[in-house]
């Protein structure tokens, strides 16, 4: 008999993991499903990026290990577009990192700042790779509940003296998936300011930083003073880009820092294909004329879905920014079993909001995937759902 590790134990069931076999038995029975659950738009890679791809393929270079110095023009592009897009400078060479997605980054940085037992900040709902390479590094993951009272704002200073003292991590993550908030500067100033007092590395995934909505600019943690000393940021090109399917992001922090998680992943990977980071250079060169039909396109999605919803009888305000609508359910109805009905009884596929950990319950996410006519369908069909759990007795035995 294997055995397996306590960590593996400790692991809860990925949101996404059996999704796609339920969407295969429904479509195979003739449904018509609305996917509106990963994060995975339907916009197709940017042709700037498919061409450097195909160039790439053609030159044998580009099929070497990358190693984790990778491809110095990439490195190069990314810390253009960091300067181009917020007025900060990093070194190429020492201050970017290329990753394999920002997951990848992202889960494995617990392995660089924590011993067995230290304490990492997670937030719930929140992205579930804060929780799994936290659990994997063996450290006692803090669960702090986003609300909705509080702007869904992960609030450090309501975290107990003893527990930050023992914190070595905070994963810090706006605009936020999955309930769309954005955060104030203010708020990034004080968190600044705490993880400083406690040594605590602040982890800021900024996957969402272009995907934003009437006007609203999303800033890098950078600036705030003070913040190269204790913060790390990650980017991905997946979501700006479309190029989910291709593995590629980055962090941005000071040279230790970079160097740490660096240090690690020399140990488990050996950093993205040479060809993806070629193409993802080409993308990051162009990324203002690139992601803003993109950025329009969700705005628009937005706006249709939100306006949908509200007519089907949903409750919720217009987000500014990423690509999810989170959305309240009455009071009483759990979200898993109305994600269960909405998709099995009428195709619409969206994520309970207790797939993001129990603090999500009493809301489902929508990813904005499709084009606005699917989303309004989508919406009328999760309003009958609605209309059947508020008559049976799913809403009154909750
Ligand atoms: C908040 C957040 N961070 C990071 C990621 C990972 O993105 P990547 O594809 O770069 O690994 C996602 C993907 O959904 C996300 O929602």
């Amino acid at each position: 008999m294997i055995e397996f590790s306590a960590r593996l134990q400790a692991l809860p069931g990925y949101p996404l993991a059996e999704i796609p076999s339920i969407k295969r038995r429904l479509i195979e029975s003739g449904m018509d499903v609305i996917d509106l659950g990963a994060g995975d738009n339907d916009t197709p890679p940017p042709a700037a990026a498919v061409e450097a791809m195909r160039d790439a393929l053609a030159d044998p270079a580009y099929s070497k290990y990358g190693f984790q110095q990778g491809l110095p023009a990439f490195r190069s592009a990314a810390a253009r577009w960091v300067e181009r897009r917020f007025g900060l400078r990093f070194d190429p060479a020492s201050e970017t990192l290329p990753l394999i997605g920002s997951k990848e980054g992202l889960s494995h940085l617990p392995l660089a700042v924590v011993n067995p037992g230290d304490v990492t900040i997670v937030p719930e709902p929140g992205y579930q790779a804060y929780l799994g390479g936290s659990l994997l590094a063996g450290a006692e993951p803090y669960v702090v509940p986003l609300r909705p009272e509080n702007g869904f704002l992960l609030d450090l200073e309501r975290i107990p003296e003893a527990i930050l003292r023992r914190a070595r991590l905070a994963y810090v993550n706006y605009p936020n998936n999955p309930t769309a908030a954005v955060a104030t500067q203010e708020y990034l100033e004080r968190t600044v300011a705490l993880c400083r007092r406690y040594d605590i590395l602040l982890a800021y995934d900024n996957a969402y930083c272009d995907l934003t909505f009437d006007g609203y600019r999303a800033p890098s943690i950078f600036e705030i003073p003070g913040a190269r000393d204790i913060a790390l940021e990650f980017f991905s090109l997946s979501k700006s880009f479309s190029m989910t399917g291709w593995r590629l992001g980055f962090a941005v922090g000071r040279a230790e820092l970079v160097g740490a998680l660096t240090r690690v992943k020399s140990y488990v990977d050996t950093g993205p294909f040479l060809a993806v980071q070629k193409a993802g250079a080409a993308a990051l060169d162009r990324a203002e004329e690139l992601v803003e039909p993109v950025r329009l396109e969700l705005e628009r999605r937005r706006d249709g879905a939100v306006a949908a919803l509200r007519q089907a009888g949903f409750t919720l305000e217009a987000p500014k920014a990423a690509m999810y609508l989170w959305v309240a359910l009455p009071p009483g109805v759990p979200s898993a079993a109305f994600a269960k009905r909405a998709l099995e009884e009428t195709g619409a596929l969206v994520l309970p909001g207790s797939a993001f950990g129990p603090a999500g319950e009493g809301f489902f996410r929508i990813a904005l995937t499709v084009g606005a006519d699917r989303l309004r369908a989508a919406a009328e069909r999760l309003g009958r759902t609605l209309e059947t759990v508020r008559r049976s007795e799913l809403a009154t035995t909750a």
